[in-house]
């Protein structure tokens, strides 16, 4: 069965909060559990650097992040869980996306044209306090996705942008160096809710309306009791259409207890009796992940164990995957045959291929053909078809100058195209692999 590999990442600037939970730590956690999936979940600390300038707070967030998603029942043994700023790879990978992206791709990004937007429309110099970092966000975000060859991505929709780039990038990249990069897509649940806040928009740390996720029971309490409600009296009927209170409940309670709020909303609850039930439904569902949280909290040097474990699983898969990306665009040992200019690229389409074959001297030979059957190499005749097969494999393995006195003589220029053939045919295993 082929598997499913999900990715994706947390921007380690703030502390978790109900709509963090019930938006994206819930269902990821959930989707990480089913059969036919591979999970990648990490912490995006190289991120938070882009809006954040406190070490203190990166530090903090990144601790609280991860005993959140711990606490919710993530299983480090099933999700590769890493911190970004483990993985040496991501960046290195970076500068090479960042050179087949076009900066006119990343003027148009959602987040600079928002800061170019805002500076125009106060008079100011339309880059005014904006970091290169803010620009090269996309890139960033692009590596992360591409290093592990992530099929889907489930991000908000102010996401769907940057998956769509890094689908550029990898598209780019194959159509200029073959076929390496798995192109991803963005994964928009449009089952799950999006929380309203304390004041009835968006819960969101920039309204500053937020639960936190992990507040104790009597700030829980207290936090509930201030959510906005209208001024209905106890008696009067009261609409659950836009009422904050109840779509909180919803995404906590059972369908069976949903209506019966309902009900009790058009009986006339009275707003304080609705949040203590909100309350405590809430707490049923907070209170064995917040004793859970609480014991990590207190044990950070476990949680970092447990991420540098995540670390070193995500690079079984990076450092190699690096190592061949960065052979594929010339990156390369000076000990090694060099490749004709663009090796790859006439091989994007359909491959070199060897071919096996017997002459009428009863011996057995090969050839390597390029994609286009054009003769690159003729070997001499082996009296098996196990011997022709080996030196097959040997070429592959250690390249021309193994094969001396097996092959008909090859020039100077042949000799490249064939070099840049096996590279080809190599990238080409390497990436299915
Ligand atoms: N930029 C994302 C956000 O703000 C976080 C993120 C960073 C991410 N790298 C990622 C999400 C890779 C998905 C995949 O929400």
């Amino acid at each position: 069965m082929s598997t499913t590999r999900f990715l994706t990442g947390i921007t380690t600037t703030g502390t978790p909060h109900l709509g963090n939970f019930v938006g994206s730590i819930r269902p990821s956690v959930a989707a990480s559990l089913q059969p036919g999936v591979q999970s990648f979940y990490f912490l995006a600390d190289y991120h938070a650097l882009i809006k954040c300038e406190d070490p203190a707070r990166i530090q903090r967030s990144t601790l609280e992040i991860a005993a959140s998603w711990l606490a919710a029942g993530l299983d480090p043994e099933k999700v590769t869980f890493y911190r970004q700023s483990d993985i040496p790879e991501i960046p290195e990978l970076t500068w090479l996306l960042t050179c087949v992206t076009g900066k006119g791709v990343l003027n148009r990004a959602h987040a600079y044209k928002a800061s170019v937007d805002k500076n125009t429309a106060a008079g100011r110099e339309q880059d005014d306090g904006v970091t290169a970092g803010l620009f090269m966000y996309p890139v960033l975000m692009g590596a992360d996705i591409l290093m592990f060859k992530a099929h889907k991505v489930p991000v908000g929709r102010d996401q769907i942008q940057h998956i769509e780039m890094a689908r550029d990038m990898a598209a780019s990249f194959n159509h200029l160096y073959g076929e390496h990069f798995v192109l991803p897509e963005a994964a928009i649940d449009d089952h799950v809710a999006t929380l309203p806040g304390l004041d009835g928009r968006k819960m969101s740390k920039s309204y500053d309306n937020t639960i936190p996720l992990f507040s104790s029971r009597e700030q829980l309490k207290k936090l509930i009791g201030s959510i906005l409600t209208d001024s209905r009296a106890p008696g009067q009927a009261k609409e659950v259409e836009g009422s904050a209170l109840f779509q909180i409940y919803q995404a906590f309670a059972t369908a069976d207890e949903t209506e019966a709020l309902r009900k009790a909303y058009a009986d006339g609850i009275a707003w304080g009796d609705a949040k203590q039930v909100l309350f405590e439904r809430v707490d049923q569902v907070i209170a064995p992940m917040r004793a859970k949280y609480e014991d990590l909290m207190n044990n950070p040097a476990r949680i970092e164990t447990t991420l540098l474990a995540g670390a070193e699983r995500a690079r079984a898969l990076a450092t190699p995957f690096i190592r061949e990306l960065r052979s594929a665009v010339g990156l390369r040992s000076l000990a090694q045959a060099s490749s004709a200019a663009k090796p790859v690229k006439a091989a994007k389409a359909a491959l070199p291929s060897f071919k096996q074959y017997r002459e009428a001297d009863g011996k057995f030979y090969f050839k390597l053909v390029d994609a286009d059957g054009r003769l690159l190499l003729q070997s001499t005749g082996f009296d098996a078809p196990k011997d022709a097969g080996q030196a097959i494999a040997r070429l592959q393995r250690e390249g021309l100058g193994a094969l001396a006195g097996h092959l008909a003589p090859v020039d100077g220029a042949a000799e490249a195209e064939v070099a840049a053939a096996l590279a080809a045919l190599a990238a080409h295993a390497a990436a299915a692999a």
